[in-house]
């Protein structure tokens, strides 16, 4: 942990408002010439991630793994893979992010392990062992078919078949992911000593993966179905089940207490905890985030998953601050497993980039920004015969997968393959990446990658914006507003979320830094098309209506 800040109670935690940027290894920078990015890679490339001004570097997993889910499939949870480097360079990341005043956080995959780790291999081979019953094993039914109707998130029944132990184990994304038994206590105690290991080697905390598949009903029973949506038949049968069994389980709040005991032995590290698109995601991210006992912050793909339009953000701003009023949500519009924003929810330009990158930032709670979304990076095109992702090759082209959020980042636009690496990387970098590379955009005084660092520089002049409650969120036609207090400060946002620009009334007093091109024509405010303003108001103010003709927030449905 950096020295500079002593930790007391909460109230000044370097995550409550934090800004949190997600380095997916594989490719981010590759260091040793293989056409994979590693350790050593990103260690070159730290001094971009704190240029940029934000507190703090997530890295996806960088474990020993056969990557048949590219390192989510851990094999081993104390060593470094080969492809990414040594513990020795995990060790200089860590101490060159202190130094550059960024703290550390990374994956920690509670809910599954690979296939080949171990633990697996032992239980699998040892009924009668000691790790017996460290997995999820349940015996056929009478007519040889899996214990229920349990889908996986990958595609198929959520069930394996293993010929060694003669009984079917339970795995909630590809087959060779097989689900831990969270109920065991010596698991938990395994998983406790591997998060000391590297509390020890200084991280500032953790991001848990798949968090709602950490706990299920032991009665086993079958799912209800749920009728497909529309009436149509989705692409993923998954979404034919109420997930009333197989995840989200009452007990998942006692694992998160032990993740939650361990960290606080190691007083300035925090939780970020991943959370699914089923039921209210956002209502799950509240209660695990509330009282102390449970994560630190959560987020979930379904704020991702979802539409965009002022109307549809203002549900889901005022849901999430009714939700987790203490700022315990983490926003993320992008990440390693979903479409890139910029492309996802407008149309790939700068001008939509830079209004989402506002968007993010003047949330309450805390936020993820992933790779490349600072330089507003659409999602890749990937062919068929170049795709990785085992979810997007079960499922092509109905749903393309994970790939096109994962392609190489571009570092120089005349470099081969953008200067990620000297060799073919292991997915191709677009053309059209190739002219948003960082090198190109830091000449631009007007590019995307500028506009975030000037838009954090303003940020952190705001308390408002990074400790403040939210308050009169409401949508009018492309408008959208909010307003954030804090203690001496309440602050008006406005953004226009449409391609025409809007004339409304002026109120309280221009904020002017933050690089967005509102003007004021006598008493009305001119928001060009993908702009936002923003205002100081008084805290009288506060219980001004919203104009007239302004839409309630109604409560978001579901995806
Ligand atoms: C990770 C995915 C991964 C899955 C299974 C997720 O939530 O973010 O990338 O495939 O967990 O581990």
């Amino acid at each position: 942990m950096p020295k500079d800040e002593a930790q007391g109670g909460d109230e000044g935690a370097w995550w409550r408002g934090a800004v949190i940027y997600e380095v997916y290894p594989r490719s981010f920078q590759d260091g040793d010439g293989d056409g994979i990015g590693d350790l050593k890679g990103l260690l070159r490339r730290l001094e971009h991630v704190a240029a940029l001004g934000v507190d703090a570097v997530w890295i996806a997993p960088f474990y020993a793994s056969p990557m048949l889910d590219f390192g989510y499939d851990v094999a081993d949870h104390c060593a470094v893979d080969p492809c990414f480097g040594t513990l020795a360079d995990f060790d200089r990341v860590v101490a060159r992010a202190h130094a550059l005043g960024l703290r550390v956080l990374i994956d920690q995959v509670w809910s599954h392990t690979s296939h080949r780790h171990p633990w697996f291999l032992d239980s699998a081979a040892n009924p009668g062992g000691p790790r017996r019953d460290w997995y999820v094993w349940a015996d056929p039914r009478p007519d040889g078919t899996p214990p229920n109707n349990w889908q996986s998130v990958f595609g198929g029944p959520a069930w394996r078949w293993d010929p060694r132990r003669r009984q079917y184990y339970l795995h909630h994304f590809l087959t060779a992911q097989p689900a831990l038994n969270l109920r065991h206590e010596a698991v938990l105690a395994e998983l406790e000593r591997i998060g000391r290991f590297w509390l020890e080697r200084g991280v500032d905390g953790v991001r848990l993966d798949a968090a709602d598949f950490l706990c299920h009903d032991d009665s086993l029973a079958d799912n209800p179905p749920r009728p497909p949506p529309g009436g149509v038949m989705p692409v993923k049968p998954f979404g034919l089940q109420e997930h009333r069994h197989d995840m989200m389980h009452p007990d998942t709040g006692a694992v998160l207490a032990r993740l939650r005991a361990l960290l606080d032995a190691y007083p300035g590290t925090a939780a970020v905890a991943e959370l699914s698109s089923e039921g209210d995601p956002f209502a799950r991210a509240g209660r695990y985030t509330t009282g102390g006992a449970g994560v630190h912050l959560a987020y979930s793909l379904r704020l991702a998953k979802g539409g965009f339009g002022a109307a549809e953000m203002a549900a889901r701003i005022a849901h999430i601050a009714a939700c987790a009023p203490d700022g315990g949500y983490c926003w993320s519009f992008s990440n390693h497993d979903v479409e890139r924003v910029a492309s996802r929810w407008g149309d790939g330009g700068a001008a939509f980039a830079k209004l989402a990158m506002a968007l993010l930032l003047c949330q309450q709670g805390a936020a993820i920004v992933y790779q490349g979304e600072e330089l507003g990076l659409p999602q890749a095109e990937v062919p068929f015969e170049r795709l990785r992702d085992p979810y997007g090759i079960n499922f092509w082209p109905q749903f393309k997968g994970r790939d096109g959020a994962r392609t190489p980042m571009p570092w120089r636009a005349g470099a081969a393959h953008a200067g990620f690496s000297d060799a073919e990387p292991w997915l191709p970098v677009p053309e059209a990446h190739r002219r948003r590379a960082v090198d190109a955009q830091e000449a631009d005084p007007d590019s995307v990658l500028n506009a975030w660092r000037r838009f954090l520089r303003w940020r952190r002049r705001h308390p408002a914006l990074r400790h403040g409650s939210t308050e009169n969120v409401a949508a009018d036609g492309a408008l959208l507003r909010f307003e954030r207090a804090a203690p001496g400060e309440r602050l008006l946002c406005l953004f226009n979320c449409g391609a025409a620009t809007l004339r409304l009334p002026a109120r309280g007093r221009p904020l002017a830094g933050h690089g967005f091109a509102a003007r004021l024509e006598g008493e009305t405010l001119v928001l060009p098309a993908f702009a936002a303003a923003f205002a100081a108001i008084p805290p009288a103010a506060a219980d001004t209506p919203a104009p007239s003709g302004a839409a309630r927030p109604a409560a978001p449905t579901p995806n």
